[in-house]
């Protein structure tokens, strides 16, 4: 392969970084190995699951772990260990999580927020699972604790965001807002190469995306949005398509076009995913590759978070279908 690996490519974007490079740099070249570890224990779940369930002990005797604690453990110790950052906001984790350094003085810009395991329920089905990140200068002073308004910016303010995808192969996609860029693992040597330059969504996608299972609790915009992607009419009915993995959904939709939606419901009122973790990184990349993302109302990155695992609903992809969706909102008054 002559494409460039993780590594050159970030050596050959300085100016890609807004703050200071090398300290961000050495950022995402942890969260790349990482990725690359729970890479590792993912491809191992349906072995382990032969000699044992979660939560029982394998035959050398070690403790199983549920994967997305393993993915947990294993941002967090990569992150801590080579303190780069002062602070992670995990969706597994209730508080913020404070990196103190070694002389208790972390000097450290930068906060990150994740999702280490995404669409974790789709891991016995074999199904493409991922780590969605995304990554902020702090507000509060260097070398003082973490603050909660650390985490509580909105994504406008991202530095740089992304996933790591665990499908039928890994890759690495992310943003520095200069452009959308993604990268394949190559497992046998442990390298990340450059295989999708510059991804920008393209417009004549005809794919919807939404967990219809929840259509009766629906607002009736979303509702009269769903019948309208189902009428047989100019390009339409559009293809459904849904993996229940946001990671996976939204990076089809980066690649294929179309709309990838959560909206809230009546049992859901705010939706399911997350501002922070999930919504947030997800929406950098969908604007950076040309798309959209709002929740039906407003830009995502727009959003000011008042809690930092905040539910909030998201419609994403193509922009002439989220403006659609967003028009079919409207009308109906919600
Ligand atoms: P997580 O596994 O981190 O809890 O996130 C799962 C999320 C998201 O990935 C996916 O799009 C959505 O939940 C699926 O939810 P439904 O099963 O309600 O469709
Ligand atoms: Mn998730
Ligand atoms: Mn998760």
């Amino acid at each position: 392969m002559n494409s460039s690996t993780l590594g050159e490519f970030l050596l050959g974007r300085p100016g890609d970084f807004q703050y200071e490079n090398a300290e961000l740099g050495r950022l995402l070249n942890a969260i790349r190995l990482a990725g690359k570890v729970v890479s590792h224990e993912i491809r191992k779940a349906g072995l382990v699951d032969i000699t044992g369930t979660v939560g029982s002990t394998n035959v050398q005797g070690e403790e199983q772990q549920k994967l997305d604690i393993f993915a947990n453990d294993a941002f967090i110790n990569t992150l801590t260990n080579r303190e780069i950052v002062c602070g992670i906001v995990s969706e597994e984790n209730e508080d913020i999580i404070e990196i103190h350094g070694a002389d208790n003085r972390n000097r450290n810009k930068y906060v990150v927020v994740m999702d280490p395991l995404d669409g974790s329920s789709n891991i016995d089905a074999n199904i493409t699972v991922g780590t969605i990140f995304g990554i902020y200068h702090r507000i509060s002073p260097i070398g003082t604790p973490v603050t909660m308004e650390d985490f509580l910016q909105s994504g406008n303010n991202q530095v740089a965001a992304g996933f790591i995808a665990y499908g039928t192969s890994t890759m690495m996609v992310y943003t520095t807002g200069n452009g959308v860029n993604g990268f394949t693992l190559n497992p046998a040597i442990g390298t990340y190469y450059l295989s999708h330059p510059n991804v920008t969504i393209p417009k004549d996608g005809g794919i919807f995306s939404v967990n219809e299972g929840g259509y009766v609790h629906f607002p009736q915009g979303v509702k009269n949005y769903i019948k309208y992607c189902q009428k047989e009419e100019g390009d339409r009915p559009y293809k459904g398509r849904y993996v229940g993995s946001m990671v996976a959904d939204v990076w089809r939709t980066m690649l294929q076009g179309g709309i990838y939606f959560y909206p809230e419901s009546t049992g859901k009122p705010h939706g399911k995913l997350r501002l922070l973790y999930e919504c947030n990184p997800l929406a950098f990349l969908m604007e950076q590759a040309g798309g959209k993302a709002t929740n039906g109302h407003m830009r995502i990155m727009d959003i000011k978070p008042t809690d930092i695992h905040q539910r909030m609903p998201f419609f994403g992809g193509d922009a002439k279908m989220v403006d659609k969706a967003m028009e079919f909102i409207r009308l109906a008054g919600e």
